[in-house]
């Protein structure tokens, strides 16, 4: 089966297609046939810096939505079933960027009816990093959140998901994407600024009670915070803090087999409460293309490979 492969760290040219051993499902794990699978910043880490402990090849890719192709014992599919998962590309088996991945049952949902496979590909392993964020941050209904990055993946599925948990969203955005940003549902845009502290301020002058920091601007993510509120931090930031505010660094790894989250993830899909923004499609072979674009910055919409 064909797969995307990294041999070498390096630029896009490391990025090859080969082909591979067709995976067989052991118990409670299924085989998906891809039909598209996202490009994603960790895949572009990925490429940059290697699998680190694990052997050439690596192959990329978080989130995958296609067929369900074959099912190991005690998984609860069907071969023929349209389905979505999120997948850890740092294992001996690798991501989502090949013709067909093996996934742990746990990691896979059915895709709701209706939802194109492109943009239900978009979906598992950035909402799970909201899901995650949220719990994590642990507001009650009526509290305000702040989101920086406001118009990536990240950033959108935190102000849709906010905002459906009862939150008052402020959410951070440039000039021109303010309706954008507003589309998504956030209570209160704010300019994008040098000044994050005073740009938020500006509007809850005590500070905002929790804040997902989509942008990775770690420390400089603390000023629009209240005194005691939290942070959540999507690179692995743990601090030095200040004033009392509780850093939550998000790992989505650790909820790759929440099925329950998944799940919600699929019913915000099928309600409409979560939209999906395709940026661009490219065939798997063109993966070097994709590559390129993202990391040149300021895609709007996720980039999806198709098969
Ligand atoms: N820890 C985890 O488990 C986990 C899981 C998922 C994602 N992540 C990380 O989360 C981050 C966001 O992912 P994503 O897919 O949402 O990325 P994305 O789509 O590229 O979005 C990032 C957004 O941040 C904006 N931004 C950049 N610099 C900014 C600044 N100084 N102030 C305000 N906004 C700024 C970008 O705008 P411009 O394009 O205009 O610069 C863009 O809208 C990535 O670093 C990703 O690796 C971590």
């Amino acid at each position: 089966m064909r797969s995307v492969i990294i041999t070498r760290p390096g630029d896009p040219s490391v990025l090859e297609i080969a082909e591979r051993p067709k995976p067989q499902p052991g118990p409670h794990q299924v085989v998906i046939r891809t039909a598209a699978a996202t490009v994603n910043p960790t895949d572009v880490l990925l490429r940059e810096q290697g699998g680190g402990e694990l052997p050439p090849p690596w192959t990329p890719g978080t989130e995958v939505a296609g067929t369900v192709e074959a099912v190991g014992e005690g998984a609860d599919f069907q071969p023929g079933e349209r389905v979505f998962a999120a997948v850890y590309p740092r294992r001996p088996e690798g991501g989502a960027q090949a013709e067909l991945v093996l996934a742990p049952a746990a990691s896979v949902v059915r895709t709701p009816d209706g939802v194109p496979d492109v943009e239900a590909a978009t979906i598992p392993m950035n909402g799970l990093t909201v899901l995650q964020a949220l719990r994590r941050l642990n507001l009650p209904p009526g509290a305000t959140l702040g989101v920086i990055g406001s118009a990536g993946a990240v950033g959108q599925y935190a102000v849709q998901l906010g905002v459906h948990a009862g939150l008052r969203v402020l959410a951070d955005a440039k000039p021109g994407e303010e309706e954008l940003v507003r589309g998504f549902g956030a209570h209160e845009v704010i300019p994008r600024s040098d000044n994050p502290g005073a740009a938020f301020r500006a509007v809850v002058p005590d500070g905002v009670d929790g804040l997902i920091d989509a942008a990775v601007l770690d420390a400089a993510a603390l000023a629009p915070i209240r005194d005691g509120g939290a942070l959540a931090t999507l690179r692995f930031w743990t601090g030095p803090t200040e004033r009392g505010i509780r850093i939550e660094p998000i790992l989505v790894l650790d909820d790759m087999e929440r099925t329950e989250s998944l799940q919600e993830l699929a019913d915000h899909l099928r309600t409409g409460r979560l939209t999906t923004r395709i940026a661009d499609t490219y065939p798997v072979d063109r993966v070097q293309e994709a590559h390129r674009r993202l990391a040149a910055g300021g895609v709007r919409g996720r980039l999806v490979l198709v098969f």
